[in-house]
Order: structure tokens, then C-alpha cells, then sequence
């Protein structure tokens, strides 16, 4: 401890040596924002850097430095920050007011729809927007109940699908129980009651829990590519054995593709799978960095939501769905990934895998033993995603259990200390790695290399 503690001490003086403005600034929104901040995994320790300007693989702060940026707006940007096809756009579209709210359904949705739903290739389907995922994976569970009268709900034990109250439990993993609780006040005890969890990609353990309850659920939720859980790709067996039992019990099967749609190839990630879900869910990319999600699926689920239907879902719109500006950008982003796939899809998934090869070498080179999440498999060839984790005896990760559980893997050494090294070092982190942008050229990887290269070296002189 006394070892650790010293460390992060060093660390911190050369972080608060540079950002004195950031400090103040967060002094003052602490007075009158909760924590100082609207999102947890943006105020991290001691305290965040306040941004100025982003652009590319760059992000700058308010005292001047320019860091390289790997969370890339919550995973959101594929392109970079602010790439310029999305400027380009936005120049011709505001001369016209064409970026102020209307209140009016506009033709940018309806082609960013039909673009979608191209995308996907399926027969009946139909889609609505949001603007949130929390939003969109809540309606999709909401429809699934009332498609088969059914409140059970399964997921994936570590899955993050956002903060409604349906999908609020088994998120976290706690030392003993795993990932079993509920882990927010205010979520009704019914929801809590009906709601179970799966080890992810473990096909035995689904079939077992479906054969117990499968009358009685509503959907199986899950990301084929699980994101903030660890970076891992399911199997396709898996999912197969997935689409069958489902089918077998007539339960909804809900891909929430908010972090994997259009990141893999330009569609939902199931299409390299070969699965079709009954529904799934979109967001982050797919509104080109603006509040943009999508419930995707069968009409007649969907059609749920009609006012004619007998179990009616208020799936009914808000304020800002399908806002102009958003479905604009929403449009832009997707064609340019429909039309550029054949170089930015190869590209990022070589970029990733060079990356996390690199990155497991330099902490090698110090003895130090560091394993990345974020690899493809027979069916995903090479992903832009990237977790950075430390284990604590020899395993392998193949689920959220391996990648969070603090028995098993180094917590502080990922969360806290390596992202504490790395913005030192003019990097920017989150769960030790992130998203890889084709705004990363290789002098930003070679330098990404460098900086995490001297975290291993520091890692090697105050810790081990
Ligand atoms: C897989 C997945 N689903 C849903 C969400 C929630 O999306 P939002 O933050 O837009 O509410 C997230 C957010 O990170 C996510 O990763």
C-alpha cells in the first residue's frame, strides 16, 4: 500500500503541475454540480481535465495540452472528433437553419431509416429513434413484455445497456456474490424479482437458466461483442445456442448494438454472425456524435407501440427525437461508412491488433504480465477496441466475471493508476484503453506505444 500510494503521489504532482486551470475550474463546478461533473467515468482522480477543443485523434484541454484521445466521445466517434465530412455537412446545413430544433418530422430521418434498415437486409423490419441507448434498450425490453405478456428478463452478468431501472441490476461486480445485485436505489423490487443473470458467451449456463425460467421471460438482452464488461467477442456457437433456445420459449432476443453497430463492418455486428435477433438496438455512431439511438426490428414487435394495439407500449417520442441536426448527421456518418468500408473496417481492425500486441509487449519488456481484451475471432476479423488488464494469476478472459472481478485482475492498477500514468504522458484512457479512430495514424500509435512504454517502465521502478 505504502508502495502504491507513493506512486500515485508521484503521479499526481506532474498531472496537477499541468492543469491548474482544469483544477480551478473544477473547484468551481463541484459548488454546483454533483461531484463537479455530469458523467462518473469522466471525473476520475484526483479530478479531470476540462476540455477545450477536440478534433481528430486529439483533444486539447484549458491549460493547453493536447492529449491523445482513446475514448473518443464514449466510443461514439469512428472517424476521429469532428471529422471533417460531419463539418463539411454542417457548414451547408446552418446557413439554412436547417440545425435548429423544429418540432417537425423531417426527410433526414427518413433516410437515415431506410439507410439502417438497408444495412441490416431483413424482411418486415421497421425502426423508431431516440436519443439515448438508455432509452432504446429500455423500449426494447418494454416491447418485448408486452409482446409476450411476459416481465422476465435475462441478461448478461457485467452488461452495461444504460441506466433505465429494467436494466439497473447485475452491472457491477461485487467480491463474493458477482454480478448479482441490484446496484441502484429507486429500481422497483419487481423489476429486481424478474431479472436474472448469464455468464457471458458460457452456453451451458444460458441453456440451464432458460430451461428453469424460459416461460416466463420476456428477452434475453445482450451485446454479441460485450463492451464496457470487458471487450469481448462472443462465440458464434454461442449465439446460436442463443437463437435457438429463444426461439424454443418464444422469448424476444434483444442485440444491443450501441457500442458494436457500424464499428465492425457497416451494419450490426450479427450480420458477420449470420443471426437475427427479434430486435436490436443502436446508438453512440450511428448519429454521427449527437443524441441519436434506434429500437430495430420486427414490424409486428414494433408495431407495439401503435396506438391500435392492444398492448400498447407509450414508446411515443420525446423532445428532441429525430432532431434535424442529429438525423443529419446520423445520415452522413452511416453513408460515409457504407461507402468507405472497404478501407476504414480492414484498417482499424489491423490498427487494433498491432496496438494491443504492442501494448502487452512493453509491459512484457518490464516483466510485468498485462493481458488486452478487444481481440476478434473466427467470425470478427480484428477489433478498434481495446481493454489493458493486469492479471493477478494466469488465466484467460472470456468474460465480465475475469475482466472485473479484483480477486482475479489488478482493479487499481487499470482504473486508477495506469490512466493516471498515461495522461502524464499526454494520453487519454478509460478501462486502461479504448477506441481506436481512423484519425489514429501510426505516429499516433508509435507514440501511443511510447507513453504506455514509460507507464511500464514507472509500473516496474515504484511497484513491482
Ligand atoms: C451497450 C450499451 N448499451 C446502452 C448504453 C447506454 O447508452 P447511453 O449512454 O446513450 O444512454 C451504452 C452506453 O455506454 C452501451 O455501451
Amino acid at each position: 500500500m505504502e508502495k502504491i500510494n507513493r506512486f500515485i503521489a508521484v503521479l499526481e504532482a506532474k498531472y496537477r503541475k499541468k492543469t491548474k486551470k482544469s483544477r480551478s475550474l473544477y473547484d468551481r463546478a463541484q459548488k454546483v454540480m454533483v461531484r463537479g461533473g455530469s458523467h462518473t467515468l469522466r471525473l476520475w482522480a484526483p479530478y479531470p481535465f476540462f476540455m477545450a477543443r477536440a478534433k481528430g485523434p486529439y483533444v486539447c484541454d484549458i491549460d493547453g495540452n493536447t492529449y491523445i484521445d482513446y475514448w473518443q466521445g464514449h466510443y461514439a466517434n469512428i472517424l476521429g472528433h469532428n471529422p471533417a465530412v460531419l463539418k463539411k455537412e454542417f457548414e451547408r446545413f446552418d446557413p439554412e437553419g436547417g440545425s435548429l430544433h423544429t418540432g417537425f418530422e423531417g426527410e433526414s430521418q427518413v433516410r437515415l431509416a431506410e439507410l439502417l434498415l438497408k444495412q441490416l437486409g431483413y424482411r418486415d423490419y421497421k425502426v423508431r429513434f431516440t436519443t439515448s441507448g438508455t432509452l432504446a434498450t429500455m423500449y426494447a425490453v418494454m416491447l418485448a413484455q408486452a409482446h409476450t405478456g411476459r416481465q422476465g428478463i435475462l441478461k448478461i452478468g457485467g452488461g452495461w445497456h444504460g441506466a433505465s431501472p429494467y436494466l439497473l441490476k447485475a452491472v457491477k461486480y461485487y467480491p463474493k456474490r458477482g454480478f448479482v445485485q441490484g446496484e441502484s436505489a429507486g429500481v422497483p423490487e419487481g423489476i429486481l424479482r424478474n431479472t436474472h443473470a448469464t455468464r457471458f458467451d458460457d452456453p451451458d449456463d444460458l441453456e440451464k437458466i432458460v430451461r428453469a425460467k424460459g416461460d416466463k421471460l420476456a428477452c434475453f438482452i445482450l451485446e454479441p461483442f460485450l463492451g464496457v464488461g470487458g471487450f469481448l467477442a462472443a462465440s458464434k456457437e454461442y449465439l446460436q445456442r442463443a437463437r435457438r433456445l429463444t426461439e424454443e420459449y418464444g422469448i424476444i432476443l434483444i442485440f444491443d448494438e450501441i457500442i458494436s453497430g457500424f464499428r465492425f463492418c457497416p451494419s450490426g455486428i450479427q450480420k458477420l454472425y449470420g443471426i437475427e435477433p427479434d430486435l436490436s438496438t443502436f446508438g453512440k455512431l450511428i448519429g454521427g456524435g449527437h443524441a441519436v439511438s434506434a429500437v430495430a426490428g420486427r414490424a409486428e414487435i414494433l408495431d407495439g407501440s401503435r396506438a391500435k394495439s392492444k398492448q400498447r407500449v407509450l414508446f411515443e417520442g420525446g423532445t428532441f427525437s429525430s432532431h434535424p441536426q442529429y438525423m443529419r448527421a446520423g445520415y452522413v456518418m452511416l453513408k460515409y461508412l457504407v461507402e468507405h468500408a472497404a478501407t476504414v473496417y480492414p484498417r482499424l481492425a489491423l490498427a487494433g491488433d498491432l496496438l494491443r500486441k504492442r501494448v502487452e509487449d512493453v509491459f512484457v519488456a518490464e516483466g510485468i504480465e498485462a493481458r488486452c481484451t478487444g481481440y476478434g475471432n473466427a467470425v470478427i476479423r480484428g477489433s478498434s477496441l481495446y481493454m489493458v488488464n493486469f492479471p493477478l494469476k494466469k488465466m484467460d478472459y472470456e468474460s465480465a466475471e475475469d475482466v472485473w472481478n479484483p480477486a482475479t485482475s489488478n482493479m487499481r492498477l487499470k482504473e486508477e493508476i495506469l490512466k493516471l500514468a498515461l495522461l502524464t504522458e499526454d494520453i487519454h484512457v478509460v478501462h486502461g484503453g479504448g477506441a481506436i479512430s481512423t484519425a489514429h495514424e501510426d505516429r499516433h500509435l508509435d507514440r501511443t506505444v511510447a507513453g504506455y512504454a514509460e507507464a511500464a517502465r514507472l509500473f516496474k521502478k515504484y511497484l513491482f
